[in-house]
């Protein structure tokens, strides 16, 4: 299989420009500059290098740099941004800072005719984003594009199969970055589309066949889209030997369980133990009202759970687990300030002691995830879904969680799921959900005064879920939720629509 190199150097765009060559049906996999060495590059046998952008200046000491025999190894590359700046730097160029004419934002760039640009018109939007640029070019090099402000907005020496664009590709507002792209890897690299989804999923059943054969595995299953796929993806290669446990916690959505539980145990067919543990955990819940202890309560008790099942089920030697590769990069990275603590299942291997670990979707993208989980025949609907914490109503029921709060919460939160399906605005919106507060409002209802609590509606869009836009749901879909929640659930007398968006606030509200 072809394979492209995404070398990063700390740029923000990195798991996009991998995207982007997938897209074109060639396997790109992302290294942070000092994850790899030449030799790790040698053997490798990458048929090309994409260098990333990246916040610094390359005089800067403390900039990453890499080693320049990378340029000599025969292997085209395609410098972006800082990593166009970089191979200037390595190639014997220099870089200069034009302070005062800094791009930003959608440019107007002239190419000149070149294989990376073969396609593009000579003058085209691109998107640029920098201050430093290359004032001279490296021995051998040509300039194959320029902007008003910047003299060398792309750089070529064919010969070596190495260009630079100052502009970013692979965001969409520079109109012809795929074909730029595209253009790189089959034309310079000479790759073949050979990274396709049906060809992933067959090949890892038949793997799995074989290296799980008579091994017995488990796997946590949420309902959520990633172990949801890795879950039908590893029945179909081991069959009754895989054995999910979905632990219902109690805080699902409205049906939420008995959809999961009729999906995969009816429809798949798969060996499922549903855990009915709600009552446990509200228990452990009583009086707490802190989020972070709220989260910590519910991730705790969930491990402790899952290992009562484990222990049960006795013969287990395998954990499965749906991590997909934007967790293993990041993991790689360090981690950031806790905002607040995740509860997913990372946790559990170190407690718990099995030989193995198996990870199905470890090289995949969402995308490549929800590709894969339609071509094995999962619904539409589960494949699309909205993201759902793992802690799931609890993060949404503020204050001291009690049955009678996620009660009414579930029920206010499936009318506005259909309100917005009825106004057919799920295509504005990356997630909307109902929230319940401690604020009790005075209400009339015919004659009679009414006491009750507040929902808020929340909907949020956004491309990654690190920052989000409230979504302009029309008046009209906002006032039948909120009519019929206030008219249909008995507690509720009022409902507010919550336009904050990310940051300064969070997408949940605990
Ligand atoms: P926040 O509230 O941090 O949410 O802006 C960003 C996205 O993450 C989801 N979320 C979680 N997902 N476990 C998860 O798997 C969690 O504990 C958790 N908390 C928040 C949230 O729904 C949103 O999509």
């Amino acid at each position: 299989m072809d394979k492209i190199l995404v070398l990063d150097f700390g740029g923000q765009y990195d798991q996009l420009i991998a995207r982007r060559v997938r897209a074109e049906s060639v396997y790109a996999e992302i290294k942070n500059f000092d994850q790899i060495t030449i030799d790790g590059i040698k053997a490798a046998g990458y048929k090309g290098i994409i260098f990333t952008g990246g916040p610094n200046s390359v005089y800067d000491p403390a900039s990453p740099h890499y080693d320049p025999e990378i340029l000599n190894l025969g292997i085209p590359v395609l410098g972006i941004c800082y990593g166009h700046q970089l191979m200037a730097y390595m190639a014997g160029g220099t870089i200069a800072s034009a302070e005062n004419a800094s791009e930003y934002g959608k440019t107007t760039v002239f190419a000149d005719e070149c294989p990376l640009f073969d396609g593009v018109p000579r003058e085209s939007i691109c998107w640029m984003s920098h201050t430093d640029y290359v004032r001279e070019l490296p021995a051998g090099f040509r300039t194959t594009a320029v902007s008003a402000s910047c003299s060398c907005a792309a750089m070529a020496n064919e010969v070596r199969g190495l260009y630079g664009v100052q502009f970013h590709p692979e965001v969409t507002h520079t109109a012809y970055g795929t074909k730029i792209i595209s253009n790189f890897v089959f034309k310079v690299c000479g790759c073949e589309r050979n990274w396709k989804m049906d060809d992933f999923a067959e090949k890892s059943i038949a793997d799995f066949r074989e290296s799980l054969a008579g091994k017995k595995v488990l796997l946590a299953l949420s309902g959520g889209v990633d172990s949801s796929v890795a879950a039908v993806l590893l029945n179909k290669a081991i069959g009754q030997n895989l054995v999910c446990v979905f632990v219902d916690h109690g805080m699902l959505r409205k049906n939420e369980g008995d959809y999961v539980e009729s999906l995969f145990k009816g429809k798949f067919g798969i060996n499922l133990i549903r855990v009915n543990a709600g009552e446990r955990f509200l228990g452990k819940l009583k009086g707490v009202t802190e989020p972070e202890k709220k989260r910590k309560i519910i991730g705790e008790e969930f491990i402790r759970v899952f290992e009562e099942e484990a222990r049960k089920l006795g013969d287990v030697t395998v954990l499965a687990q749906g991590t997909i590769y934007p967790d293993v990069i990041e993991s790689g990275k360090g981690k950031s300030a806790t905002i607040k603590s995740h509860h997913n299942v990372g946790g559990l291997p170190e407690r718990m002691s099995f030989e193995s670990i198996v990870e199905p979707l470890r090289l995949l993208f969402k995308d490549e995830v929800r590709k894969i989980g339609l071509e094995l025949g999962l619904p539409a609907e589960m494949v699309f879904r909205q993201p759902f914490p793992g802690p799931g109503l609890a993060v949404r029921c503020l204050g001291e969680i009690t049955e009678e709060k996620l009660s009414l919460l579930r029920e206010a939160d499936a009318i506005f799921r259909e309100e917005v399906a009825r106004g057919k605005c799920e295509g504005m919106a990356n997630q909307y959900f109902a929230a319940i507060t401690e604020t009790r409002s005075v209400g009339v209802m015919g004659d009679f005064r009414t006491y009750g609590r507040t929902i808020v509606l929340r909907s949020v869009t956004t491309d990654d879920f690190m920052t989000a836009e409230w979504t302009r749901l029309p008046y009209e879909v906002l006032e039948a939720a909120s009519s019929r929640i206030v008219n249909e659930i008995k507690g509720i007398t009022r409902v507010v629509y919550d336009i904050t968006s990310k940051p300064p606030a969070t997408v949940e509200w605990e």
